[in-house]
């Protein structure tokens, strides 16, 4: 880890450091699906999904770098190249093959609920860790990936 005068003791910050890379490689994977969406999907209700898919990529940049900022802030190095992600992503491969909205929707709302998941659990790992700030951070991105779930799951409800 890099030297900082950041008082959280230096094992919760290697700790959080930790699952604070696994959500970075989660989100960078999750903004490229979101991209993947935005320009394949075809159909009657294209330009609906087209243009909240990408909404959802803009929000998604947004968790990368509120989750890589914060690995810096902790002594940390963020992992932002394609290949680390590629390595460290726990996500779902996104169908390349997939043009309908139907089946669009389906396949980032299961990227979405997937993420939401596990940064809810990163929201209380990191807050049982001693980094009440992180926590907060994972909650700031909780709460915008459970209003764009909604958003994208409504399409086929
Ligand atoms: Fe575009």
């Amino acid at each position: 880890m890099h030297p900082t005068k950041n008082d959280l003791p230096s094992k919760v910050r290697a700790k959080v450091i930790g699952i604070l890379g696994d959500r970075l490689a989660d989100a960078t994977d999750l903004m490229l699906q979101t991209k993947q969406a935005h320009w394949n999907v075809k159909g009657a209700t294209f330009i609906a999904l087209h243009e909240l898919f990408d909404k959802v990529n803009e929000s998604a940049e947004e968790w990368v770098d509120l989750i890589a900022e914060r690995i810096i802030q902790l002594g940390g190095t963020a992992e932002g190249t394609v290949q680390a992600t590629a390595k460290r992503t726990s996500m779902k491969p996104y169908p390349l093959e997939i043009t309908s909205g139907h089946d669009h929707v389906e396949a980032l709302s299961n990227a979405l609920a997937s993420f939401g998941k596990k940064v809810r659990s990163a929201i209380d790992k990191t807050g049982k860790a001693g980094d009440a700030d992180t926590a907060d951070i994972f909650t700031e991105i909780s709460r915008d990936v459970d209003k764009y779930l909604w958003f994208v799951e409504a399409h086929n409800q």
